[in-house]
């Protein structure tokens, strides 16, 4: 599908889409409308409320069909992002050739969740069906989206729908990331993704197989990964802007374990399956590397992701096993299925060892604890610095990833101290483990001042229109964006 950017003319398209919000201004927005499209003055006050989502397709005379597309109240960037894809999802296979949408009384700013909206929406989950059917006209290769702006708006305009176009292509691929099956997704496909990103899009990436991690000790990574038939991997990406000074080192670290059956502390069936997508922390730092790559953003970005399966095997890590890490710590393993925070272990140490950052953040699809605590509409934040807690807030209210934050208070250290070791993973207890979890990472921060953990267990799979299981939300990417673009 070709986008393209037009003001003042006609829509060239034969299915036109007019966003509407529900404004006090509502009424005599409609008037106007009814008058434009040739309609009696009460029709569009009677059908069409502009509720989130409504959608009211209007024929016209010379055969155009025009949906008026409602934002509801409050239309903020993730509420236009949710009705595009809504309307594009259920409509793709009615569309046509070329598709115009009518953002002429809107901000260019728009275009931003307008496109990745419309991406979006031609998503589908059927990457393994035998008689995929075929894309509709409209996203089919011959497909084009007009976007119609103001005149005064085409300058701003050009540069976000660049934006928008970077964001869509990453997004999507880690869309299909994350929603592959493990029999097909190792942590050698992670590595092999980005090391191909960092091929074409001009950064560094490094990637320690087996013997490299062994020679690195990384141990920690190495012990969740015994059980498993397939190596680890340690992936390091680097982006640096070129022949501009950067605002800041920023560190990402992201959890990338591919398949998650608990190891011998072994999950319960009936959910396990979902387990598949417990590599969300690692898809929103590799889809922020390369778009922060595509984009030549003015900052020094490292991304770090280790990545293994964590399976039941005779060589498996025990309960009550204890391991080393990469900074030495010892951590009594009570409980295998308390993984991520393992590895992330090895990857924070890594990280603060080597280079430093100014700023570190890591991401993980943690616990579900996060998930008891604030369900699928908020991600957990945890961070010792309130400047970096107020970006990151600013941030999630923005682009609609929510963020909500939960203390890091000393006296939960208590849930994680060990008697024969330097830590233990896992409390015992039903409860606070989400906090826990966190004060367990902040150990291998080495105390960076500037450090915070989103668990995102709840929101990088999520419910949606594209399927009746859990999918792929690609949280993260664009929150991360947001907070990198405003450094
Ligand atoms: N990957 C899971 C967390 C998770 C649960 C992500 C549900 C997405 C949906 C993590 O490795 C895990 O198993 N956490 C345990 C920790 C516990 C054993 C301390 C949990 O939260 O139950
Ligand atoms: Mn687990
Ligand atoms: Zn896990």
């Amino acid at each position: 599908m070709q986008i393209q950017l037009t003001a003042g003319q006609k829509p060239a398209g034969q299915t036109l889409i007019i966003p509407v919000a529900q404004t006090d201004e509502l009424a005599n927005v409609l008037d106007a409308l009814a008058s434009r499209l040739n309609l009696p003055a009460s029709a569009l006050q009677h059908d069409f409320k502009a509720d989130f989502k409504e959608a009211l397709p209007v024929y016209q005379p010379d055969g155009r069909k025009i949906y008026l597309l409602g934002l509801g109240k409050e239309p903020s960037a993730m509420i236009w992002l949710r009705a595009f894809r809504d309307l594009f999802f259920r409509q793709k296979n009615r569309l046509t050739e070329t598709v115009s949408v009518d953002l002429s009384d809107f901000d260019a700013e728009f275009i931003e969740s307008v496109v990745l909206g419309i991406r979006w929406g031609g998503y589908d989950l059927k990457l393994h069906v035998t008689d995929k059917p075929q894309p509709g006209e409209f996203y089919g290769d011959e497909g084009h989206l007009e976007i119609v702006i103001a005149e005064n708006q085409q300058e701003t305009a050009q540069p976000i729908l660049a934006r928008a176009d970077a964001l869509a292509t990453t997004h999507r691929q880690m869309l299909d990331l994350m929603n592959s099956p493990s029999n097909y997704k190792t942590p050698q496909t992670l590595a092999d993704w980005a090391v191909a990103s960092g091929q074409q899009y001009g950064y560094s990436v490094t990637v320690f197989d087996q013997a490299g991690i062994e020679r690195q000790g990384l141990q920690a990574l190495l012990s969740v990964n015994q059980g498993s038939a397939h190596p680890p991997v340690f992936i390091i990406a680097e982006y640096k802007p070129e022949g501009q000074p950067a605002t800041k080192k920023v560190g990402l670290v992201g959890k990338g374990i591919t398949f998650d059956t608990g190891g011998i502390s072994i999950k319960p069936s009936a959910s396990m399956h979902l387990m598949k997508s417990d590599m969300g922390g690692a898809a929103a730092v590799l889809g922020t590397l390369e778009i922060a790559a595509k984009l030549k953003l003015p900052v020094h970005l490292i991304g770090i992701v280790p990545s293994t399966e964590n399976m039941v095997d005779g060589n498996a890590t025990k309960p009550g096993d204890v391991i080393g890490s990469y900074l030495g710590k010892t951590i009594e393993v009570i409980d295998t299925d308390a993984e991520g925070r393992i590895i992330l272990a090895d990857g924070l140490g890594y990280m603060v060892r080597n280079f430093k950052p100014d700023v570190l953040i890591d991401l993980a699809t943690l616990t579900g604890s996060v998930i008891a605590t604030l369900g699928y509409h908020a991600a957990g934040l945890f961070s010792n610095n309130d400047d970096l807690t107020a970006q990151l807030l600013r941030s999630a209210k923005q682009t609609g990833e929510q963020l909500w934050p939960l203390p890091l208070w000393d006296v939960y250290k208590e849930d994680i101290q060990s008697d024969v070791a330097d830590l233990k993973n896992f409390s015992g207890k039903p409860m606070a483990g989400a906090i826990s979890a966190a004060k367990f990472l902040e150990v291998f921060t080495e105390s960076h001042p500037a450090w915070a953990h989103l668990d995102i267990a709840g929101t990088a799979f999520a419910d949606t229109e594209f399927g009746t299981q859990k999918n792929a939300t690609g949280f993260g990417i664009r929150l991360l964006l947001d907070f990198l673009r405003n450094l």
